[in-house]
């Protein structure tokens, strides 16, 4: 290897750990630590996510000149104490029990560090703010040479969201909202109120609004945030009891909707579905204020965003259409796991001011930044398993018996490549089947999935076909999966009157999304929305090309994908992993590479006690 500058990011303990490497600039690897010890949103040091980073990049320890850690402990630490302290003595059980975890880890982050990494003893540490890496996870892989920049999570430091200017090498942060008054915090209190996990419930939040009407919506703003013209806001503490307690919301808050909090995995009811469309509907209002004052401040015409609150992708796809940016770059591991990269990448262009080029393209490799396993260390797994399996030499074969039984209604669990770095699956961890399939949404959720089933999948279209079905322009990205576009009009179909009745009425959310509603109904929404991946040969190479054979086969670019894992498991790393999890769920394939094993091969059936521990492994999400 050459004398390179090995600069190793690192994002821990709060949620959803990782690492990443960049090497004279360039992004070699990152994952996150829940994919190695198979605990979800595993917030604990990312030993593992570091040695595979340092693996991949053949780089020892004692070889790294830096380790970036994403966020500054020491003002963090400030920021628990003072809001702990306002708040005393109604504050001191949350206190108490965050207390014993930041004596020992996080206020002595430098100590812990070189302890936990005694190798890297010729590394320099350095602290970036929690927004700056945000920020710089946001701009530095993006494509633009300049564009203003917002970050918006729940909390860092003390901001809850900041904006600012990214040009060449350099990012500067002009301004920021403070704790406690955070739109991410004031989505999550919707999250909890509804019944959902706080930190990773909000996308059920998002696919439940399509069902709900606006009406709490005067409600929010006249009563729990007072929203200024520039996008900022103030939130009224007095509903909220995420400063003082171990709750997001207290009774006046649950006096004001009508009620206690939904019990998580209890019936939804109109009002939970209201609500979401309203939070959903204050949280888009926001961001658009924030993001006109951004471009008014900045003069901008690019725009990069990230922080938790940038994954809401039918927030984003509003901004695209109606805001004021022309374009956008999102980074796709736009939660804490994207600070590690956004920490490594921030020393080799801010600090050491290392020249950054732009040539239209980002840089963040589709994403595809974590582990691969080779053709032989598959087949070797195989040999030790004694799994039936199929191996094809040549790709366009492979892809052709794939396609066919895609076209035939089966389910494929589909693990290619490098593992995506950000909660979305894109077509490397991913389990796909036919869009146009009316069943298909059903029997994914049900079968496969084992989860409540109120929310479509999404679609992955080739980029060339995108504006065919889409309300999106031809040259229109969305590799990240992180837009939300309407189906057109074109592709809709006519609703009979029972359907009608159904969509209008049905008490059970299920039987309203398995309304067919166009000519690709496994991922049209209620609303005809959809999550958009667009896929292209250069970032995703044999996904792109097995969509392209299945088009071929079928005329449509459209397939559906979803993460390849059950309900509350993290997404599979290892073909191992991908193996236990197309036994244990009602796949019909598994494609590794290039073996392809078939269920109805398999010579081993999963006793139904069998799966009941596989389940049982993973929390509900
Ligand atoms: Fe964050």
């Amino acid at each position: 290897m050459t004398a390179g500058k090995r600069i190793l990011g690192i994002s821990a303990y709060y949620h959803d750990s990782a690492a990443a490497l960049v090497v004279d600039g360039d992004i070699v690897a990152a994952a996150q630590e829940e994919r190695f010890t198979r605990k979800k949103h595993d917030p604990g040091f990312p030993a593992n996510a570091i040695a595979y980073c340092l693996g991949e990049g053949g780089v020892k320890p004692e070889a790294l000149d830096y380790v970036a850690f994403y966020d500054k402990p020491l003002t963090k630490f400030d920021r628990l104490l003072e809001t702990y302290l306002a708040y005393a003595p109604a504050g001191f059980k949350s206190f108490r029990l965050a207390m014993p975890l930041w004596l020992k880890d996080k206020l002595h982050m430098r100590r812990t560090l070189r302890q936990r990494f005694a190798a890297a003893r010729r590394a320099r540490l350095v602290f970036t703010d929690h927004h700056e890496s945000h920020a710089a996870s946001a701009f530095f892989p993006s494509p633009f040479d300049r564009a203003a920049i917002l970050t918006i999570d729940g909390v860092g430091e003390w901001s809850t969201a900041t904006f600012g200017v990214g040009e060449g090498n350099k990012l500067r942060l002009l301004r920021q909202l403070q704790f406690p008054h955070s739109l991410g915090l004031l989505y999550s209190a919707f999250t909890y109120y509804c019944g959902f996990k706080v930190n990773s419930g909000e996308y059920k939040l998002m696919g439940l609004a399509p069902y709900g009407q606006p009406v709490y919506q005067d409600l929010i703003l006249k009563h729990l945030i007072h929203l200024q013209p520039d996008g900022s806001f103030w939130m009224d503490m007095e509903y909220f009891n995420y400063c003082q307690g171990l709750t997001m919301t207290n009774d006046r808050f649950h006096q004001l909707f009508g009620g206690a909090p939904r019990s998580p995995e209890s019936m939804l009811e109109q009002r939970h579905m209201d609500l979401a469309a309203s939070i959903q509907k204050v949280t888009e209002e926001i961001l658009m204020r924030m993001a006109r004052e951004v471009q008014r401040e900045t003069q901008m015409k690019n725009l990069v965003l990230a922080g938790g609150v940038a994954l809401n992708c039918v927030a984003n796809g509003l901004l695209l259409r109606e805001g004021p940016f022309e374009k956008i770059w999102i980074q796709p591991a736009a939660g804490d796991a994207g600070g590690a990269l956004g920490a490594a990448s921030f020393v080799w262009y801010h600090l050491m001011e290392k020249p950054r080029q732009t040539d239209g393209h980002d840089r963040q490799k589709g994403s595809l930044l974590g582990p691969r396993y080779s053709n032989d260390q598959i087949a070797q797994f195989l040999a030790e398993m004694a799994a039936p399996h199929q191996r094809y030499q040549d790709e366009s074969e492979l892809l052709r018996c794939v396609a066919q039984m895609m076209a035939e209604g089966k389910i494929v669990g589909w693990f290619q490549g490098r593992m995506e770095f950000g909660p979305r699956a894109l077509g490397a961890r991913s389990i796909i089947g036919d869009a146009r399939n009316s069943t298909m949404q059903a029997t994914m959720n049900l079968k496969i999935k084992f989860r409540e089933s109120f929310r479509p999948f999404a679609p992955c279209v080739l980029q060339e076909r995108v504006s065919d079905y889409f309300a999106m322009r031809p040259d229109q990205e969305s590799p990240y999966m992180l837009l939300v576009a309407q189906v057109l009009e074109k592709h809709r179909v006519k609703l009979s009157e029972a359907d009608r009745q159904k969509m209008a009425a049905a008490p059970d959310l299920r039987h309203r999304v398995n309304v067919v509603r166009s000519t690709v109904p496994a991922i049209t929404h209620v609303d005809y929305s959809a999550r958009v991946q667009t896929v292209d040969e250069k970032r995703h190479g044999r996904y792109y090309r097995l969509i392209k054979t299945f088009e071929q086969l079928t005329g449509c670019p459209v397939i559906v994908n979803t993460s390849f894992n059950v309900r509350g498991e993290p997404i599979v790393c290892t073909p191992q992993e991908a193996y236990r999890c197309f036994l244990a769920t009602d796949m019909d394939a598994l494609v590794l590479e290039d073996f392809v094993l078939r269920k109805d091969q398999m010579s081993q059936a999963v006793t139904a006690s069998e799966r009941e521990k596989y389940l049982a492994q993973f929390d509900l999400d």
